[in-house]
């Protein structure tokens, strides 16, 4: 069966996470990805947060299936004609260096497009123009510029970084997306263009409620549904919520049966204003259904921490599953709070193939994240990683390398 991105050749000039991501899903979704690879060492997280000495780690095979790898020094000028031959070869060049290291090899966007005025041209890097473009950026750099820090954690605690990886993964999902865009562009204007995904940007579109709630407090001084409210005063910038709901629906994290040995056993509970009168019966509080103080979600507000606190009651005396069956039968939104153990041995996550165990050469079999975005017409089948340089010969010849030239590139330490 095709695939939806059939045909299409992706230059992967990305390493570390944020770049890989988006290559990976379109690798996913069909397109032919090469990896270009320093010769020698490759991209650093093959050797970053070992398990296994001498294998690709798990942060390299995780986030680098079902692409072709080439070693290639294309500060060499052997390495920069070959480069210019891949350029011309195919339709996007996806790269996350530091600022200005791609013009500093002399690919700059004039040159690419001049070696191939169809190419898309795909960058992330950690800000976009302004006083810190020149700075090199890391994940939690960009959670931290970008409003998730200051507003996740306690409001009593310092500023928090989140464990999703929003700044690179949710900057490699913007980017991919803004690639698909392009492609689509050029089917009619016959052009390729530059993508520009900043970290900053990325994580701040993630946060857009956060802005959201920046003008509100501007507005009003006080936003109800925040835990802060009514006892202690807001400032003048949106403060840490802690596990408040980021919506219209007041929700928190709750104590479930066996919370004090086990640091998972934990709910979120919504207090969605459609079930209140289950919330009532299900926790035993049918009293509150008669009191006009709580008649509305927004004279409820008022009293939220006792409300909380009411169906803590009751979810201590449930397993978090307990909980999830007897609550969703009355349609209340909820979730367990899931280890990351649960999650690995959860069936149906393996049936979607959301989760799949992939055999590797040198380190065995291991789990990884598959596609999360299902496509009927275009399912996901989930490749192993490459080794380093595994595919360079192969490349190399689809590209009219003969043996000799091979041969004389990998004498000369061009390839490796
Ligand atoms: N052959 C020869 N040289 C190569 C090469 C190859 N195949 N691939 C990369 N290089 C060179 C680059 O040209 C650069 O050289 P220069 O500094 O002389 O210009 C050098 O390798 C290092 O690249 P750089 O991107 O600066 O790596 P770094 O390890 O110092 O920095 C980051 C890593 C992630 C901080 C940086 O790349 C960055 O800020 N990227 C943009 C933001 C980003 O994606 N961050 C998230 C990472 S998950």
């Amino acid at each position: 069966m095709s695939k939806a991105l059939s045909g299409y050749r992706i230059l992967d000039f990305t390493h570390v996470q944020s770049g890989p991501t988006c290559t990976q899903l379109l690798a996913w979704f069909g397109a032919d990805v090469i990896k270009v690879e320093r010769a020698g060492e490759g991209d650093a997280t093959r050797g970053q947060l070992r398990d296994i000495p001498d294998a690709d780690s798990l942060y390299f095979t995780m986030l680098n299936h079902n692409k072709r790898s080439i070693t290639l020094d294309t500060k060499n000028p052997k390495g920069k004609q070959v480069l210019e031959t891949l350029i011309k070869e195919c339709d996007v060049l996806v790269e996350n260096f530091a600022p200005g290291a791609l013009d500093r090899m002399g690919f700059t966007w004039e040159r690419i497009h001049e070696l191939n005025p169809k190419m898309v041209v795909a960058s992330v890097k950690g800000f976009g123009p302004g006083p810190y473009e020149h700075c090199k950026v890391y994940e939690n750099v960009a959670q931290c510029a970008g409003g998730s820090a200051s507003t996740t954690g306690f409001d009593d605690g310092p500023p928090m970084v989140t464990g999703a990886q929003i700044g690179d993964s949710g900057t490699g999902l913007h980017l991919a997306l803004g690639i698909l865009a392009a492609l689509l562009q050029r089917q009619t204007s016959g052009r390729g263009q530059k993508v520009l995904a900043p970290m900053q940007d990325a994580v701040l579109n993630l946060c857009r409620v956060k802005l959201r709630d920046q003008q509100r407090l501007e507005r009003t001084g006080v936003m109800k549904e925040y835990p802060q409210y009514p006892d202690t005063p807001f400032g003048d910038s949106v403060p840490r919520a802690g596990n408040a709901s980021g919506g219209g629906q007041p929700g928190s994290i709750l104590k479930c049966k066996g919370w004090e040995t086990d640091p998972n056993a934990y709910i979120y509970f919504v207090n969605q204003g459609a079930v209140w009168d289950s919330v009532c019966k299900v926790i035993g509080k049918e009293e509150w259904l008669a009191d006009p103080s709580f008649a509305t979600p927004a004279l409820r507000v008022n009293h939220m921490k006792a409300i909380f606190a009411a169906v803590e009651e009751w979810t201590k005396t449930k397993t978090k599953f307990e909980a999830m069956d007897i609550l969703n039968k009355f349609d209340i939104p909820c979730g367990p709070i899931l280890s990351m153990k649960e999650i690995a041995e959860e069936p149906s996550l393996r049936e979607t193939g959301t989760i799949v165990e992939v055999d590797h050469p040198v380190r065995g079999k291991y789990l990884t994240v598959g596609n999360p975005i299902k496509l009927s017409d275009s399912p996901t089948d989930v490749t192993r990683s490459p080794l380093l340089g595994e595919h360079t010969e192969e490349v190399l010849g689809q590209l009219g390398y003969s043996e000799e030239q091979i041969a004389d590139l990998r004498k000369e330490g061009v390839i490796s």
